[in-house]
């Protein structure tokens, strides 16, 4: 059975001046499957994720959308498509408190008889960013709290959790493990699965490979601006994504340790 596609990008080049931090990639996303977008620094994957969110406009190529071709010029168009990104360097607004950040750009929803009752709308906010909080068992001591007192485990949650309760389709992490203590590691993993298994599909980005590991489905690897090789999870291992990832070759030592050996790409 041909597996169900819900976004497809083709042929997809960005140009910043004479550099070209994309060159013509083609990648389809699953029907609620992880995909791990692998690469080293700089190859292009949080250009390729803000193409997608609607945060940068590709110079040439196009994405589909379960199969309907989308021009998000914005990234406010692509979360009404059900896109929901949280970017590397998170986008969360230091002097707002918890419940405020979960609802930025959605007051709307919590809007009571045209926003005249300011307080209860403040109370309403604040219960339901309770709710989402408790619903992916994150737990902040105090919604009250601006973000800027957290620890970036709990950022990264909040973060996280902003994208888990509104993405409809598909959900963008990049590097949402960064710098976090292992525990809260462990507790980022699991809101992507618990993502999945709401039946969204997840982009991941890590340089962790472990932890790409412990969530995807699939990888996929840029390399200085192209894709190299797209793997499913289950038939492939961290040697062959690393030796994807550098376009190295392997080279035993007489110890039998695998290094890598750079080619010249
Ligand atoms: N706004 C920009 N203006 C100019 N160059 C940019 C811009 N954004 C990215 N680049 C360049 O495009 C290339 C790809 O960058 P990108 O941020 O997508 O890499 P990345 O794979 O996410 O790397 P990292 O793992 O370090 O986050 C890099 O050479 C980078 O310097
Ligand atoms: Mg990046």
């Amino acid at each position: 059975m041909k597996k169900d596609v819900i976004l497809s990008l083709r042929n997809i080049t960005k140009r910043f001046g004479a550099l070209v931090a994309l060159d013509d990639v083609s990648l389809d996303l699953y029907r609620n499957e992880v995909l791990a977008l692998v690469g080293d620094n700089g190859a292009g994957k949080s250009t390729l994720i803000k193409i997608i969110s609607g945060a940068l406009i590709q110079n040439k190529g196009e994405i589909y959308l379960n199969g309907k071709k989308v021009d998000f010029a914005t990234p406010v168009e692509a979360k009404r498509a059900g896109i929901e990104t949280v970017y590397q360097d998170l986008a969360l607004v230091d002097t707002l408190n918890v419940a405020n950040n979960l609802f930025l750009g959605r007051e709307e929803q919590v809007s009571l008889l045209g926003g005249t009752f300011k307080f209860l709308k403040h109370r309403l906010m604040e219960k339901k960013a309770q709710e989402i909080l408790d619903t992916l068992g994150i737990k902040i001591p105090n919604i009250r709290e601006q973000v800027k007192y957290l620890s970036g485990g709990q950022r990264q949650s909040v973060a996280v959790a902003k994208a888990a309760a509104f993405g409809k389709n598909i959900i963008i992490l990049d590097e949402p493990t960064a710098a976090l203590a292992v525990k809260e590691v462990g507790h980022i993993l699991d809101l992507v699965k618990k993502c999945k298994q709401k039946g969204i599909s997840i982009i991941i980005i890590t340089h962790n490979l472990e932890h790409a590991f412990m969530v995807a489905d699939r990888f996929a690897v840029l390399r200085v601006g192209k894709k190299v090789g797209e793997r499913i999870a289950k038939d492939t291992d961290i040697d062959e994504i690393v030796k994807l990832i550098t376009g190295g070759t392997f080279v035993v030592s007489k110890k039998g340790e695998r290094k890598i050996k750079a080619d010249s790409m």
